[in-house]
């Protein structure tokens, strides 16, 4: 079994290793797996692992405007050809709604010949750190995750038993998936993103971001950290910068 997954700020980390340990769990006592859970951020990693796979795939990623982070469609269509007879199952992360968030990678794969075991959606804290609505109080985000750990848990106890959750797979999923929020904010990931803001008032240069960056799409200049316009909007520069001085969507971390 191979677990595939980008995760911008944890979240999505954090479910497919829940899902892929109880997964494991349960299908020791009929048959133990070699199992192993790669970031596409080692793309020749999770390559060379999808080549070689004969079992399951898990996939994972978060939703973004209910549509796929563009470096995990990048991803999927560059390695197209290693897609074909697949076995794929989807977990998408989410902070509220996706209809279809694993329905839009699962399309994509259909059409390079991976046949879609199933699909879980996950709610988790919402990663979009500069704006006030979206914040929760950590107690309120403990409970979250634990909730999401238990939905993890039940999933994989119904793949373990061949009735595996289909959610987001259906046609009613895709048309609320497309209603909602696709038809009207595609156009945000549809490219990489050149709307990254350096506040260069509060900016110390510490060299954080440019480091933990999936994209290298900053660098470090001597008057300030440059941006390079190819920002898959993951948040994890954001979220890790000491002085708060990054923003996307809102205004103020
Ligand atoms: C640009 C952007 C768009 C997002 N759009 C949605 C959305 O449409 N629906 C939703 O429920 N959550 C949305 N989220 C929240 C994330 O999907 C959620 O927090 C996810 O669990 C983050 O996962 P990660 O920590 O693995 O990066 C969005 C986050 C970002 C950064
Ligand atoms: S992490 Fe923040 S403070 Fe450090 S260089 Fe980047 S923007 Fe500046
Ligand atoms: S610039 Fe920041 S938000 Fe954009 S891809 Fe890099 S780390 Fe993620």
């Amino acid at each position: 079994m191979t677990g595939i997954y980008f995760s911008g700020t944890g979240n999505t980390k954090h479910c497919i290793t829940k899902f892929i340990e109880s997964l494991s769990c349960f299908a020791t006592k009929s048959a133990p797996q070699a199992v192993q859970i790669i970031s596409i951020e080692e793309s020749d990693l999770a390559a060379g692992a999808l080549k070689n796979e004969q079992n399951l795939v898990v996939l994972a990623y978060p939703i973004y405007y209910s549509n796929l982070p563009k470096i995990m469609r990048d991803f999927i269509v560059e390695h197209k050809d290693l897609w074909k007879g697949q076995n794929v199952y989807i977990i998408c992360t989410m902070g509220l709604f996706s209809g279809d968030g694993t329905g839009v990678s699962a399309r994509l794969l259909k059409q390079y010949g991976a046949n879609i075991v199933g699909g879980t959606h996950v709610i988790m804290p919402d990663c979009i750190s500069d704006v006030k609505l979206l914040k929760y109080s950590p107690e309120k985000n403990k409970e979250i995750v634990l909730k999401a750990d238990q939905k993890l848990e039940a999933a994989a106890h119904k793949l373990a038993n061949y009735k595996p959750s289909r959610e987001g797979l259906n046609f009613l999923s895709h048309l609320t998936g497309l209603f909602g929020q696709r038809l009207w904010f595609s156009h945000k990931t549809k490219h990489y993103s050149d709307k990254l803001k350096i506040h260069t008032e509060s900016c110390i240069k510490c060299g954080k971001c440019t480091s933990v960056c999936p994209m290298h799409n900053l660098t470090l200049s001597d008057a300030s950290i440059i941006t390079a316009g190819k920002c898959t909007m993951c948040y994890r520069c954001i979220n890790q910068c000491p002085q708060k001085a990054i923003t996307l969507i809102g205004k103020r971390r």
